[in-house]
């Protein structure tokens, strides 16, 4: 029988989708001798998964919980069939873009500080804010308070699982789409990478929404921010290691950019780390996989994998096969 092994902290009711035929076995973070498995799925920290792995023996294929799975080839070798949870935070990430994108456009940051300052003549800030932000000179009545979304240009960078429903949610804004991935196609249109820096200065707000890799490290730095439209967004949903960090700091200080950032590199975000004093910043932290519904929905995906496997039919969800 196939033994699968499973953080013990995980709600039993919820291991009920898994097949039928297999053993599960309940890994507590503070295992001390050796267990023998042949299915992993570790735990979603992976300061915790990493204290767990050391005692497992037999291991042949590894069923993550989350969509992100850097640190896992590095830790349990090639010789271990990887398989992540694509789909499972498609909902939640890109809620939270969503969130983040209208935040910043609202000048949420901004109005929290006003209602926690207690002071409603603070409102007249906001286009100060703008035009700082813009360096539009021009005057409105009313004074600006805050910005559309709709009609904006919005660049996808990553244009897979979540990114499509990035794009999905975005549709009643009416936004024009620039789409960027690793490989070009058509239907609808999806531009190489290496074309990145030519739609940079195209677009109002660049989401990033892809994996972290030797290709994608340090993908915006200095060059891109140099590129980008003054007072455009950022919204970093992916991981922090695909921003470098100083030239962020920079774009932000000087006041080029905006951003929204749920992800940053370091993670977590030393408590003096200059990124915390950035102006026009919004940084939630790592928040935007974790609702109530993502363990049963993340365990779903397990679970089907894992049906496939017990059948022989191909895994859909592979990052790394066994070599
Ligand atoms: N903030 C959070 O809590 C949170 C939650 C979930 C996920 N995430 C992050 O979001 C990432 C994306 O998740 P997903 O489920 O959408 O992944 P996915 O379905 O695998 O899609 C990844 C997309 O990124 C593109 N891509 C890969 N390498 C690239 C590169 N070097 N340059 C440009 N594009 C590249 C891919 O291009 P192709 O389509 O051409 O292959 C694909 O379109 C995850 O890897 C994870 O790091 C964060």
């Amino acid at each position: 029988m196939l033994r699968v092994g499973y953080p013990a902290i995980l709600d039993p009711e919820l291991l009920r989708v898994m097949p039928q035929g297999v053993e599960l076995i309940p890994l507590a973070d503070g295992l001390d001798y050796p267990v023998e498995i042949d299915v992993w799925i570790p735990d979603p920290y992976s300061t915790r998964a990493l204290r767990v792995w050391p005692h497992l023996r037999g291991v042949r294929l590894v069923l993550a919980l989350m969509a992100g799975t850097e640190w896992i080839p590095g830790a349990v070798g090639p010789h271990v069939t990887i398989c992540n949870a694509r789909g499972a935070h498609n909902i939640c990430t890109a809620e939270w873009t969503l969130s983040a994108i209208l935040a910043m456009l609202k000048y949420l940051p901004l109005y929290l500080d006003i209602q926690r300052s207690g002071d409603w003549r603070r409102r007249s800030e906001a286009s100060g804010l703008y035009q700082q932000l813009t360096h539009d000179g021009r005057t409105y009545h009313p004074p600006v308070k805050l910005e559309e979304l709709t009609g904006k240009t919005v660049m996808l960078v990553g244009h897979g699982s979540i990114g499509k429903d990035i794009e999905r949610m975005l549709e009643p804004f009416r936004v024009k789409m620039i789409r960027v991935a690793r490989s070009a196609r058509t239907q609808p249109l999806v531009h190489p990478v290496a074309e990145l820096d030519n739609f940079i200065p195209l677009a109002d707000v660049i989401v990033l929404i892809l994996p972290l890799t030797a290709d994608s490290k340090g993908l915006i730095a200095a060059k891109q921010f140099a590129l980008m439209r003054q007072g455009a967004l950022l919204v970093n949903a992916a991981r922090g290691g695909i921003v470098q960090t100083d030239a962020l700091v920079e774009a932000l200080n000087s006041g080029k950019i905006r951003a929204a950032l749920d992800v940053t590199d370091p993670e977590p975000l030393p408590i003096d780390h200059p990124l915390w004093h950035c102006p026009n910043l919004l940084i939630t932290p790592h928040i935007g996989g974790s609702s109530p519904e993502f363990d049963a929905r993340s365990l779903k995906v397990a679970a089907d994998e894992l049906r496939r496997y017990i059948a022989g039919e191909p895994l859909q969800n592979v990052v790394q096969a066994a070599t």
